[in-house]
Formats: C-alpha cells, sequence, structure tokens
C-alpha cells in the first residue's frame, strides 16, 4: 500500500503527524502514569480520568436513577428523612440492598446521608422533582434502553425498536392507533413542554404576529402558554384528529376555548388551514424523514402570506460542534424512532431555504437539552 492510503510516512501533513504523535502519546500507559504524578499535569490527568470513568460508567448511573424514581425515594425523603430500613420495607429489598441503593443516589448527588444514619434530600433530587415530567421520561427510557442494548445491531439498522411503536404517528399511521397510546405520547410531552415553551418563547418576539398555527400541536400545551404570553393573538392548532380534542379541552378549561381553532388531519397527505401569519413547528422535525420535512415546509410555505414567519423549536444537533445533547441522546432516540433525525441548525436552516424562505436566524440555545430555535420568513 502507499503511504497515501495508509495515511502513514512521508506523504502526511506536517499537521497530521503531529496529532498523531499526540494521540500516541496521550494512548501510552507510561505518559500517562507519568502525567497523573507531575505537578503541571497531574489536575488535568485526574479530570480527565474521572471524565473518563463517567462516561464508561453513565449507563449505570442512569439506572441508578431509574431505581430511585420507580421506588420514588425522592418523594418519600421529600416527606421526612428516613432510614435504609424503612424504605426497603416499603420497597419489599433487603435493607442491605436499600444501602447500596441509598449510597449510590448519594454519591450521584440526589440525597444525603445525615450524621443519625437517615437520608434526606438533596437540591438536585428535590429539583428533580421539580421538573414537570421528568420522572415520566426517566421511566419511559425503559423501552429507549432496550433499544439501545446493542448500539451496533441498532446503527446496523438490525433492531426492531420499541421506540417505534410507541410513536407510531410517525410512519404515517391514522385512524389504527390505540387512543391510550396516543394519550400516553401526548402526556409526555405535553408534561415536558413547559421548559420548551419557556425557552422558545424568550428566544421568540411573537408581539407583530396576528394569528400562530401551531402545526403538530399535540394536546396544546405550547399554544396555551403563547395564549398566555400574548393576549391579543389568535391562535390554530393542527395535529391528528385523535390528537386535536385534548387542545380543545385543555383551552376550555383554560377558559380561553374562544381563542383557539383546531384542525385535525394528517401533514403528511392533507393541506394546512390558510389565516396565519406565522407557523410554529416544536418538536416536530425531528420526528421525520428529510423527505417528509421537505414537504411539510413547502405546505408550510404556501399557507403563510408574504412576510409570514416559520419558528421551528426542537434540540438540535451541535454541527460542527458537536453537542451532548443534540448529538449524543436526541441523535439516538430519534434513530430508535427509526424515521426521524436530529439536525443541526444549518441543515434545517437549508431546508427552509430549499422551501423558500429567508432570513433565517438560528438563535444561540440558553439549554439545548430543552430546544434550539430557528427562525425564517416568506419573503414578500
Ligand atoms: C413530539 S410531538 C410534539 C408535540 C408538541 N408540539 C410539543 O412540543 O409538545 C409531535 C407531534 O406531531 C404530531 N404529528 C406527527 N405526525 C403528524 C402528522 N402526519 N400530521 C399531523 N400531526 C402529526 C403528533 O401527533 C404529535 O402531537
Amino acid at each position: 500500500m502507499t503511504d497515501a492510503a495508509t495515511g502513514q510516512g512521508a506523504a502526511r501533513p506536517k499537521g497530521a503527524r503531529l496529532t498523531g504523535w499526540f494521540h500516541r502519546l496521550m494512548a501510552n500507559p507510561s505518559f500517562q502514569s507519568w502525567a497523573s504524578r507531575f505537578p503541571l499535569t497531574r489536575g488535568i490527568a485526574r479530570r480527565e480520568g474521572a471524565e473518563m470513568f463517567d462516561l464508561v460508567a453513565g449507563f449505570v448511573q442512569s439506572q441508578v436513577l431509574m431505581a430511585v424514581v420507580e421506588l420514588r425515594l425522592l418523594h418519600r425523603l421529600m416527606e421526612a428523612p428516613r432510614t435504609a430500613a424503612g424504605l426497603a420495607r416499603e420497597a419489599g429489598i433487603t435493607t442491605e440492598r436499600m444501602e447500596i441503593l441509598l449510597q449510590a443516589a448519594a454519591a450521584l448527588g440526589l440525597m444525603r446521608r445525615r450524621r443519625d444514619g437517615r437520608f434526606t434530600l438533596r437540591r438536585k433530587g428535590a429539583a428533580l422533582l421539580g421538573v414537570p415530567g421528568l420522572e415520566a421520561m426517566i421511566l419511559h427510557h425503559r423501552a429507549f434502553y432496550r433499544d439501545m442494548e446493542n448500539p451496533v445491531a441498532l446503527l446496523r439498522g438490525e433492531v426492531d425498536t420499541e421506540l417505534a411503536n410507541f410513536w407510531p404517528y410517525v410512519f404515517g399511521v391514522r385512524g389504527e392507533v390505540d387512543p391510550a397510546v396516543t394519550r400516553i405520547y401526548s402526556d409526555l410531552m405535553a408534561d415536558s413542554q413547559g421548559l420548551v415553551a419557556q425557552d422558545t418563547l424568550r428566544m421568540v418576539d411573537l408581539s407583530q404576529v396576528t394569528c400562530l398555527l401551531d402545526v403538530g400541536g399535540g394536546s396544546g400545551a405550547f399554544a396555551l402558554a403563547v395564549a398566555r404570553a400574548y393576549p391579543a393573538l389568535d391562535l390554530m392548532l393542527f395535529d391528528l384528529p385523535d390528537v386535536v380534542p385534548a387542545a380543545r379541552t385543555r383551552f376550555e378549561a383554560a377558559g380561553m376555548g374562544q381563542r383557539l381553532a383546531v384542525h385535525g388531519g394528517s401533514f403528511r397527505s392533507d393541506s394546512l388551514p390558510y389565516g396565519a401569519d406565522a407557523v410554529s413547528l416544536i418538536r416536530v422535525l425531528y420526528d421525520h424523514s428529510d423527505d417528509t420535512v421537505r414537504s411539510l415546509l413547502s405546505k408550510i410555505f404556501d399557507t403563510l402570506p408574504a412576510g409570514g414567519r416559520l419558528i421551528v423549536s426542537e434540540p438540535m444537533s451541535g454541527g460542527a460542534v458537536p453537542e451532548r445533547a443534540g448529538d449524543v441522546y436526541f441523535a439516538f432516540y430519534t434513530m430508535a424512532m427509526r424515521t426521524g433525525k436530529t439536525r443541526s441548525a444549518e441543515e434545517i436552516g437549508r431546508l427552509c431555504a430549499d422551501a423558500g424562505f429567508s432570513q433565517i436566524i438560528a438563535r444561540p440555545a440558553r439549554r439545548p437539552y430543552v430546544t434550539s430555535v430557528l427562525s425564517c420568513v416568506k419573503p414578500g
């Protein structure tokens, strides 16, 4: 083989040779041992070692969290500090094993062991209870982790994933989805919508908008947040026929029934309603293939007047600067759904530009694990 083919030897540029030398040095156990003792490098070596161990142990940490949530330990500690023996009796496991679980949860910063031996909540544990939908999401991860059990098989497309069945609409199923399933995924989405709405509305100003159409608006949690933030704005919501009644109910319960018009249909086969001067797509595009996204964006372009705005809000890939939430968690979650994909702001912007939109602006995300936002305008 030639140098060029192997990528080794004199044909390699100086920068690449230097990088190769550096990587070999870092991978050398003797160098690692020296770096962990040398005063100028030992801090870095320890920190990187701990980060590497977290990466190795991440699944075990998540499963400890799963047990804590399933056994409702944080709720129990919210009431009062508790002993391992008392919690063990309620959970139906031995005191010895409950001690191990509590010790692990304490190590993860969720709780703390008091001097009297009882356990009490720490700020992180209490805060976890305050994030709407987070416990439900953690429990829902059972299905995701089963899909991830053999990641290489998943990457090869050899896994019949559970998440694909959990989100059946992405395959275009219509009228055949068990309403109980629709309710579970709508609830899961609505529970986590509070933070998404908060971040989205901080990044976009809708004060010039007269009527917003929320496409794939689910049970109306985002639309209701908009209605509350902008009392003069009218709202329309488009989602699958089985889903939209929940949005109507939500608005009526909030005493705002007259502010929302719901439209049941599929954006894969139906056209979108006219009348809005802005459209929002909140956590919709990442569920779908490029072909479905292209067709949806072009329908949105047709439905908007000149000067109308499109707002896309969803977790995104970091693109050239990979990002943990988008490029690890959401990228594999959408892969397990089997139709979706986590795109970068640049990729979404390109798809919007192909549909005819201009003035494409990606806003820097405050919390990329919650959402990122991109907006664009139909030229007029
Ligand atoms: C991930 S959920 C997001 C819901 C809501 N926007 C939110 O952020 O909470 C995706 C939504 O898109 C809707 N959806 C998926 N495929 C659709 C289709 N073909 N036509 C209309 N709505 C669809 C689903 O029913 C669901 O409510």
